[in-house]
């Protein structure tokens, strides 16, 4: 039998309706703060995500689903959203809109060669936003607040937002050279993935999973020391505004994400339910202000982030919150004998057509059978047609909900249900 490829899901017709109320209401809240969606393709050239995410970083060397098109060019299944929603900021002179910064969303599904975990998928949903085009702390607490409005309007209380900064190109610089100095003479002690990383990015071995309780790690250089009078004023002026508008944060100074496109202001927000499993990152983000200038676009600056609708899933579940089911259909016509099925279907059509949501049973099962089956279906009314009603013309509608019935001519039933 040929299976679903690991680490992907079907998302089968009875649980669909939770990925649909959260999308609606993802998009509701990204509209009022007035981002737009941005939709762009889902393979993109290789080279954007090497120049972009990172040559250095995990999801270039060892994640991506990458091809040869039949034009010999690599591709790229896209594994985030960012390095394309700037290409497309590029390619679309975006920065010659009047509206500064462009605020965009996005929903897509991203793909990651990852390690199979309760969390962790190859194909997942991601939902992002990116306000590109200015650099002011305030649209940095922009994007955090609707980040905690997104998973608070669902109902979640078990949350941690962690905030870092990882300050200007010059802070950053100085601050690797830091870790250089700090880590070099004892890297052989670290992992594989580390004595690389020593070469190529530094800051990540702060992020090591493998090495995390190493005592180079535990007293390894901070952050905050590093960063220069501008960015520590930035820092200090988004956790003020983040105080004043009543946003919980507490500030993590190994926390330096996984992407190398980040500058300033990085978070990831956490879960901390009990039974969420081991991987508690609900949402990832922050500033990237050399990544268009990377990208050959102009000096445009930007902010966002990304989230993951299986792991928001995952919270809730984590934290009994049920999703409400929609309602089934408004009616169900059960049948009695080949005449009456055989009509059954253009009264279907005629009710449909008319914006009434109504089924039979196709299979002919006894009337019994059927009573269940409209049962199953939640149908807020069922009628019952055999002979006698098409000779009378007239049936009787049963509400479902409280078993009254109402006889009512068949003509009439449009009417009716649509009352
Ligand atoms: P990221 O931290 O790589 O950042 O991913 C963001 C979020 O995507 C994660 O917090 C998680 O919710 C979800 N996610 C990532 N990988 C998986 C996976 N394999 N399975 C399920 N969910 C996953 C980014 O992607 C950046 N583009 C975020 C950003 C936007 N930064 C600035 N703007």
């Amino acid at each position: 039998m040929i299976q679903i490829p690991r680490g992907t899901q079907d998302i089968l017709p009875g649980e669909s309706y939770k990925w649909q109320i959260i999308e609606d209401q993802l998009r509701e809240i990204a509209t009022n703060y007035n981002y737009h969606e941005l939709r762009t393709p889902i393979f993109e050239a290789t080279e954007l995500f090497e120049r972009g995410v990172g040559g250095s970083t995990d999801i270039v060397n060892k994640e991506m689903y990458t091809f040869e098109d039949k034009g010999g060019r690599s591709m790229t299944l896209r594994p985030e959203g960012t390095a394309p929603i700037a290409r497309s900021y590029i390619e679309n002179k975006m920065q010659h809109d009047v509206n500064q910064p462009i605020k965009v969303f996005y929903k897509e599904p991203m793909f990651r060669y990852e390690r199979r975990q309760k969390g962790r998928y190859r194909q997942f949903v991601q939902f992002g936003v990116e306000a590109i085009g200015a650099e002011n702390p305030l649209i940095d607490v922009e994007v955090l607040s609707m980040l905690m409005h997104i998973y608070q309007s669902f109902g979640l209380k078990n949350l941690k937002l962690y905030i870092n900064s990882i300050g200007d190109h010059d802070s950053r610089k100085a601050y690797n050279d830091a870790l250089v100095e700090h880590f070099k003479p004892r890297i052989d002690e670290f992992c594989s993935d580390c004595q690389n990383r020593i070469d190529t990015n530094p800051m990540r071995i702060l992020d090591c999973k493998k090495d995390r309780d190493h005592e180079l790690i535990q007293n390894a250089p901070v952050i905050y020391n590093f960063l220069n009078d501008e960015s520590k004023a930035y820092f200090e002026t988004v956790k003020e505004k983040l105080t004043e508008i009543g946003i919980d944060y507490e500030v993590d100074y190994n926390l330096v994400r996984g992407l190398d496109y980040y500058t300033h202001t990085a978070f990831e927000l956490m879960s901390n339910a009990e039974g969420f499993g081991a991987i508690t990152t609900l949402c990832g983000g922050g500033r990237y202000n050399g990544l268009l200038e990377l990208l050959d676009g102009p000096k445009e600056t930007g902010i966002g982030f990304g989230m993951s609708i299986e792991r928001l899933l995952l919270a809730l579940e984590a934290e009994g919150i049920k999703l409400d089911k929609p309602k089934g259909i408004d009616l169900y016509v059960c049948t009695l004998d080949d005449q009456s099925f055989n009509k059954a279907g253009t009264l279907l059509h005629e009710l449909r057509t008319k914006g009434i949501s109504a089924d039979m049973d196709y299979k002919q099962r006894k009337l019994k059978a059927q009573m269940k089956d409209a049962d199953r279906k939640r149908a807020q009314y069922v009628i019952v047609l055999g002979e006698q009603e098409f000779e009378s013309g007239r049936v009787e509608l049963k509400n479902m909900e409280n078993g009254e019935t109402q006889n009512v001519q068949i003509d009439e039933l449009v009417k009716y249900l649509e009352d």
